[in-house]
């Protein structure tokens, strides 16, 4: 058996996904990993220890449809591959995820939109459900929360005729490094960012209520304090707003990162307000945030909800001021990992000397539902 036959790599595994072929995604990983975050659609065998093992007949009584392709997947891609070897041995066309997990945290795809001439592309991290946007008008393009290599969005603008003209972020993240910097020197695009944020790199200030332009299309600065000090939302007309870690589809942002207790009450207020202002909007603007709190699904379909969808969808957004603060201080999530070094890297705006998929493995933990 040639070892390199068995590996598909995730850009191989995007692919089927995206092309809806019918294939079984094995997670190996021991039950807690998987708990953790999984690829969408997978499903589970409690095998790990035996595979460590060396137990051959690990999957003796676990039937799997044979006349699909079975991709097994573990943490890095070693336990995988002894699965991979004993499920070909049984006569399945098996492969097994290059990298694991790890590498999957970057596995991608996309949805998209078009309102009126502006054309929306939503592109998805799945693992980490972590989403960013280029959106483009005419010949030019803001890129909004880059998360992936800044090529991604290069051959995005390039495809579409499009020249970055601007990048910027919601705010300074804490789940993962944002590319936006990269991206910014890659593209030659103008770096804007909220006058409130407080990184340590420069940037072109934009304030609360100003418009920037991208071609013909206007787009609104909001400040929307509350998940952090600086966050912003993006707003095009009553067609769009980019929502950042404010509003999400399922919830709303967590106000406690970096906060102690008090900090926390205190941006749990603002981010009430900040909420109260969107719910403001037309009832027809579609709410596009910078996460899902589950993996992203290979579907195609946009990750979005109308301002009055999530108004009749969100119990939280109708609290008063004094029960949201209860509500969302008392349901705050487990801290992402390493959110205090990466938060503090995408304020450095340079990670070098770092390890991005070391930093970034696991799932996002960025909302309160
Ligand atoms: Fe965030």
């Amino acid at each position: 058996m040639i070892i390199e036959d068995l590996k598909i790599d995730v850009a191989g595994l995007s692919t089927w996904l995206t092309n809806n072929r019918s294939v079984t995604v094995l997670d190996v990983r021991p039950k807690s990993e998987r708990e953790e975050w999984s690829i969408p659609g997978s499903i589970h065998a409690d095998v790990y220890d035996k595979l460590k093992a060396g137990d051959r007949h690990v999957f003796d009584n676990i039937k799997l449809d044979i006349d699909k392709p079975v991709v097994t997947v573990c943490a890095g891609g070693k336990t995988s591959l002894k699965a991979a070897e004993i499920l070909k041995q049984k006569g399945y066309d098996a492969y097994s995820l290059q990298g694991g997990m790890k590498a999957w945290n970057y596995a991608w795809n996309t949805a998209e939109i078009v309102l009126h001439d502006v054309k929306i592309i939503q592109v998805r991290r799945s693992s980490k459900g972590c989403l960013s946007y280029i959106i483009g008008s005419q010949d030019e393009a803001i890129v909004i929360d880059a998360s992936l290599d800044p090529q991604v969005y290069l051959d995005f603008a390039k495809s579409n005729g499009w020249s970055i003209k601007y990048v910027t972020d919601t705010h300074v993240h804490a789940d993962y490094i944002s590319r936006t910097r990269e991206l910014a020197r890659a593209s030659m695009a103008t770096h804007l960012f909220i006058d409130k944020a407080e990184v340590n790199y420069p940037f072109t200030h934009v304030q609360d209520g100003e418009r920037i332009q991208v071609r013909n299309t206007p787009i609104e600065i909001l400040h929307t304090p509350g998940h952090t000090m600086e966050s912003t939302s993006f707003r095009i007309g009553d067609d769009a707003i980019f929502t950042g870690d404010t509003l999400f589809v399922d919830g709303v942002g967590r106000p406690d990162l970096k906060a102690d207790h008090d900090e926390a009450i205190e941006r749990s207020k603002l981010l009430y307000s900040s909420l109260r202002r969107l719910m403001h909007l037309h009832t027809n603007t579609l709410v596009l945030p910078a996460h899902l709190a589950t993996a992203v699904a290979f579907n195609g379909k946009l990750i979005t909800e109308s301002i009055g969808n999530l108004a009749k969808k969100l119990d939280m957004l109708r609290l008063s001021e004094d029960e949201f603060v209860k509500y969302t201080t008392s349901r705050i999530p487990p801290t992402p990992p390493n959110y205090q070094i990466i938060a503090s890297l995408n304020k450095q705006g340079s990670y070098e000397g770092h390890n991005p998929a070391d930093l970034e493995a696991g799932a996002n933990r960025c909302a309160i539902a």
